[in-house]
């Protein structure tokens, strides 16, 4: 299958070849332009960043982006994902990007020769999202081996810290993650938020994905901040030069202090920002068959 589906087989070369092209984009050094081109997008998931920011990149490419209503599809008449993607491949799209609720859900789609791009599958990967963090991370440092992240906050629901977490330490980075012991799993080894602070170059902080829970977490609101949050003292005690990143969307006052939103650190709008770059560089490189 053409497109993107998630980072695991995609070789370290490739990996820093999608930075190269998304700074070159960002530069302005690069402008690509397919006038005669469409792609659709379908999100079963909400969005704001990855939807709005795949269709920024494809009108910064001359693409024609178009939004598909999931309501007034057929897939409420029972059709499958599978049929329904085959026909805007028969209509002639030159690309879908496709956010689900379940994982690996493209492994339903063998059969499809149109690219399409995963916008993020359930718990397992988020891709656009991962290079979009390597971009942001490769633009402040200049290089990833050695750089010390710690990942903060709800670790067994994220597929951006477990797609982020694979390729950081492919690429020789030391990955560590922090929560209530209810969150985390075995995607890397753990340390309190106090240690984080003081160790790492990145502090990457995620959401509470309330969505995703079965039961009630274990803490209030305030109580997960006060333990595992992001607050205004335990920013000043990280390292000069380090940075902070959140995929967003941001809870204010849970994973992290309003005030350190838009701290000196904080990296997280610049990363809104090298998301549709990054999305750009993808789209270019698959269409081109770089990738
Ligand atoms: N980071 C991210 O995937 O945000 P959205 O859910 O808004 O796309």
């Amino acid at each position: 299958m053409k497109g993107l589906f998630n980072l695991r087989e995609i070789p370290i070369v490739k990996i820093n070849e999608i930075v190269s092209e998304a700074l070159s984009f960002k530069k302005g050094e690069k402008s690509v332009s397919y006038l005669d081109k469409k792609m659709a997008t379908l999100f079963f998931e909400n969005s704001t960043r990855t939807h709005y920011s795949f269709i920024a990149a494809m009108l910064n490419l001359n693409i024609t982006p178009v939004q598909v209503n999931l309501e007034g599809s057929s897939m409420k008449k029972g059709e499958s994902l599978y049929d329904t993607i085959k026909m805007f491949e028969c209509a002639g799209y030159d690309g879908v990007v496709v956010r689900h609720t379940k994982d690996n859900y493209y492994s339903e789609l063998t059969g499809i020769n149109m690219p399409i791009f995963n916008g993020g599958d359930g718990i397992s990967d988020h891709p656009t999202q991962t290079l979009l963090d390597l971009t942001t991370i490769y633009e402040e440092f200049g290089y990833f081996k050695g750089l010390k992240i710690c990942i903060i906050g709800d670790i067994s629901h994220s597929r951006v810290a477990h797609g982020d977490a694979e390729i950081m330490k492919r690429l020789g980075m030391k990955v560590s993650i922090c929560g209530p012991q209810e969150f985390l799993d075995d995607t890397a080894p753990s340390m309190s938020p106090d240690e984080a602070v003081k160790e790492s170059d990145i502090i990457m902080l995620l959401r509470v994905q309330f969505e995703r829970h079965e039961k009630n977490m274990g803490l209030s609101l305030t109580e997960y901040h006060q333990k595992f949050g992001l607050t205004k003292s335990r920013a000043l005690k990280m390292n000069e030069g380090a940075i902070i990143m959140h995929p967003a969307p941001l809870n204010r006052g849970v994973e992290i202090a309003n005030e350190v939103v838009e701290c000196k650190k904080s990296r997280i709008f610049a990363q809104m920002t090298n998301g549709v770059f990054t999305r750009m560089a993808v789209i270019y490189m698959v269409l081109e068959g770089m990738l």
